[in-house]
């Protein structure tokens, strides 16, 4: 509510043609990244949204992945880190900064992200006005829902109703993945009951659905990412050639597997939740608030 004033504020001054600037962020998309060249499409399609958005501003991908960026880099292909970005939107002019994660959850990268933004205001203090932070996706229930929604929606047309989904996130061996994507899969399951997620680092595996499959007439399977572009463990894990793929595994079990090779980034409804996001964002620049 505050922002949304600011916001009103800076966008009268801009009208009045003094303070143009503030009208015109710099926005980073903050995404982990990926190396696969066929899954840049969903980072397209986000930046194209915000590009959309904000006419006005510069916008620019970063990944947050170390290993990625030195892949990228090796290749000799265009990878700046965080810190080389915000440079980059000084060096522009741009006085305020939107930061917008594209990450599932606010799981180990999104905390490196803060933390690597924080870090690198400290080092050039008074560089920018504000500097402003945006959640990644699944963030509340109503995130949940709405991916939710655009999920299932993205299967259709195509999968019939007594067809399962099993979505593959990520996932991370400590931290809160794994109560994030609990979170989601028992919000999915009110929506549909025959769809469920399991992840790859996480605690609940393809055996754990394959087990309640088991006890349903499923026959067929879709596989879905639950990452917002299809890169590695999209094109190798879930739906790789090799016996070991959630594919095959889900064949060698008995059933039927159709795969979705899309990013979450290229669901249309799921850009307009990260886009949300954008408009209400944490101020780095400011103390919190205490009640
Ligand atoms: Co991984």
């Amino acid at each position: 509510m505050i922002l949304f004033r600011l916001l009103i504020v800076i966008f009268l001054i801009s009208l009045s043609g003094e303070i143009v600037w503030a009208a015109k962020p710099g926005i980073l998309l903050a995404a982990f990244g990926t190396s696969v060249k066929e899954a840049y499409k969903a980072y397209d399609k986000i930046e194209a949204a915000y590009a959309n958005k904000f006419p006005d501003s510069p916008v620019m991908l970063v990944f947050t992945s170390q290993k990625i960026r030195k892949k990228l880099a090796r290749e000799g292909r265009d990878a700046p880190s965080i810190a080389e970005a915000l440079q980059d939107m000084a060096d522009k002019g741009c006085q305020t900064i939107y930061i917008q994660s594209l990450h599932v959850m606010a799981g180990e990268e999104y905390g490196e992200l803060e933390r690597a933004v924080l870090l690198d205001m400290a080092k050039h203090p008074g560089r920018f006005k504000a500097v402003y932070l945006g959640r990644p996706l699944l963030e509340s229930l109503e995130d949940a829902q709405k991916a939710g929604d655009a999920i299932l929606s993205a299967l259709n047309p195509g999968r019939a109703p007594d067809e399962a989904v099993i979505l593959m996130g990520h996932g991370h061996g400590h931290g809160r993945a794994d109560l994030v994507l609990e979170g989601a899969a028992a919000i999915l399951k009110r929506r549909d009951p025959l769809v469920f997620i399991a992840s790859v680092e996480g605690s609940r595996n393809l055996e754990d659905i394959i087990k309640e499959l088991q006890s349903s007439n499923v026959k067929k399977v879709w596989l879905m990412p639950l990452m917002v572009v299809a890169g590695d463990h999209a094109r190798n894990d879930l739906l790789g050639d090799e016996p070991a793929s959630w594919a095959n595994r889900l064949r060698t079990a008995g059933y039927e597997v159709e795969g979705k090779l899309m990013g979450l980034g290229e669901i249309e409804g799921i850009r307009e939740i990260f886009l949300e996001h954008t408009n209400t964002l944490d101020d780095l620049t400011r103390e919190p608030v205490k009640p």
